[in-house]
């Protein structure tokens, strides 16, 4: 197949239809295998997250939110004004999720799970996360966390994430990740991403970061192993979003635990 030729079929592969998902080629899944998985330990235990640029191709990041005007793709949708979360809309994936959805969250959470389990070693817990994640489905589904937590985000001109943790039960997986669906500063300006780490006995640290569109960010739900005088100690995270300041910013957020 021609290069060209090639580039046609994937996007053909690609298009939104009316059903529950939109068709998966193995050419739009991100490469998980080929990323450098040391480097993202690192910048998650030095930084409190990590960034992996280009992660998910241009079309593919159109499609998902082209899913946007599918109401049967959705279980439920916030109007996060109505709850004080900010300023702006998210729309959780209904079950079965989008195809391409469920298959980059079971393989990213497989990929994360090693990542995990050390971060529960260093905060003193006593959780191990299964490699498989249907079994950790199963351990959801056992604690009465039946709901898929994937989820659009949408910000217009003055819309804002407040700071939160997405905790939807007693089973929660430490890491999640956002990928940018939107082109930073063509589609919309501000609307950084932000992190709050709490240390002990510290004051608040901000960690403010730029995504562009494709570009997956990981990074924890709730708490990261710090590095204390005395050994490890537990910081408490909180992520949002600042003030969009023009245009439309675009997210997916891929939560791994499911919620009650
Ligand atoms: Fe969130």
């Amino acid at each position: 197949m021609k290069r060209d030729e090639a580039k046609r079929h994937r996007y053909d592969r690609l298009s939104c239809n009316d059903q529950h998902s939109f068709s998966v080629s193995p050419l739009s899944l991100p490469a998980l295998e080929k990323w450098n998985w040391g480097e993202i330990g690192r910048d998650l235990s030095t930084r409190g997250y990590a960034r992996i640029r280009h992660a998910i191709d241009p079309c593919v990041c159109a499609a998902l939110k082209n899913l946007s005007a599918n109401e049967q793709v959705f279980r439920r949708r916030i109007d996060m004004a109505r709850y004080r979360f900010g300023v702006g809309e998210y729309a959780y994936f209904a079950d079965p999720l989008p195809e391409w959805v469920a298959l980059v969250r079971c393989r990213l959470y497989a990929a994360l799970v090693p990542l995990a389990n050390r971060m529960m070693a260093d905060l003193g817990r006593q959780m191990r996360y299964p490699r498989s994640f249907q079994k950790f489905q199963d351990q959801c589904r056992s604690s009465g966390q039946m709901n898929p937590t994937p989820l659009l985000l949408q910000y217009r001109a003055g819309g804002f994430n407040c700071l939160h943790r997405d905790v939807y039960g007693p089973i929660v997986f430490p890491l999640q990740a956002m990928v940018l669906l939107s082109r930073k500063d063509h589609d919309f300006t501000g609307g950084e991403f932000i992190l709050l780490e709490q240390r002990p006995r510290q004051q608040s640290r901000a960690t403010v970061v730029t995504p562009d569109r494709g570009d997956l960010i990981i990074f924890p739900v709730s708490e990261r192993p710090v590095t204390g005088r005395r050994g490890p100690v537990r910081a408490t995270m909180r992520h949002g979003v600042s003030l969009v300041h023009s245009g439309e910013r675009w997210a997916l957020g891929l939560i791994f635990h499911d919620a009650q």
